[in-house]
């Protein structure tokens, strides 16, 4: 996809940064969506790319942002209580050409197909954060499960990756994946931040990632190099 370009939204965070620099990397056109506050976050890239700012869920922001992209990378976050990842996934999907591949993050925690057999450890997290964001009014995680149910029923070329948890690091190359939280590669439960950003801006170009929500983990993890070791 080399000449291509693609939009990054939420692209002044942590994974929209690494998004950007592996992007540019590729030679990609990069357009990035901010909130205006956050412009500054991208003073390395000046010149490099092109910067639309605003709320990520603000619909023309995001029209205006996607317009000829081929690819749209979008970091989906449930934060406050005004649906703002769903209004940014919404967008997305609606603005987008009908033909870009539009790939989306979120965490293990959001389910395809319901098979994913979660640790007691990971379903307590959930539920404590869940309620300690919604008591507080600062994220909502209802709304980053319903902007998923909304991908997942669309007819676009959609990947969500679910990314394990993170830590800063240099890169250790392309995470590995299952379908299914509980598959015995993922037990390590760790990618490098870097790496998340590597396997999203990776399925643009990779098609059988297509209506896909692979979970991810670092391929130099314990687990990632067992299940390497076993055959897999
Ligand atoms: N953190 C983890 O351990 C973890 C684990 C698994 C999956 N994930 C997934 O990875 C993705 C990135 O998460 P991250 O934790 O690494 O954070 P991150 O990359 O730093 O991204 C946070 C994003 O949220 C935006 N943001 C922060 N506060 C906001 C607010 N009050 N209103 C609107 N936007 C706000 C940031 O924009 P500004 O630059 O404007 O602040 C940034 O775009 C998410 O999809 C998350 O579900 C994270």
């Amino acid at each position: 996809m080399a000449n291509k370009k693609v939009c990054i939204v939420g692209a002044s965070g942590k994974l929209g940064r690494y998004m950007v620099q592996h992007a540019l990397d590729r030679e990609y056109e990069v357009v990035g969506v901010c909130r205006e506050k956050s412009v500054p976050k991208l003073d390395g890239f000046k010149g490099r790319m092109t910067i639309v700012s605003g709320s990520t869920n603000d619909r023309a922001v995001i029209e205006k942002a996607v317009a000829g992209c081929d690819g749209v990378l979008t970091v989906l976050v449930p934060w406050g209580m005004q649906h703002y990842a769903t209004g940014t996934a919404q967008a997305v999907m609606d603005f987008a050409r009908p033909d870009a591949r539009l790939i989306f993050s979120c965490g293990w925690h959001i389910s395809l197909d319901g098979k994913d057999v979660y640790s007691w450890q990971l379903k307590l997290f959930e539920k404590v954060f869940g309620w300690i964001g919604r008591a507080t009014r600062m994220a909502d995680i209802r709304d980053q499960v319903e902007a998923c149910r909304r991908i997942f029923a669309s007819d676009t070329r959609w990947t969500v990756v679910r990314g394990s948890d993170l830590k800063e690091g240099e890169s250790q190359g392309l995470p590995v994946w299952s379908r299914h939280v509980g598959d015995p590669i993922l037990a390590s439960n760790l990618t490098h931040r870097i790496d998340f950003a590597l396997f999203m801006v990776a399925a643009l170009e990779d098609d059988s990632l297509i209506r896909e929500a692979p979970a991810i983990v670092g391929c130099q993890t314990p687990s990632a190099l067992n299940a390497a070791g076993s055959g897999r």
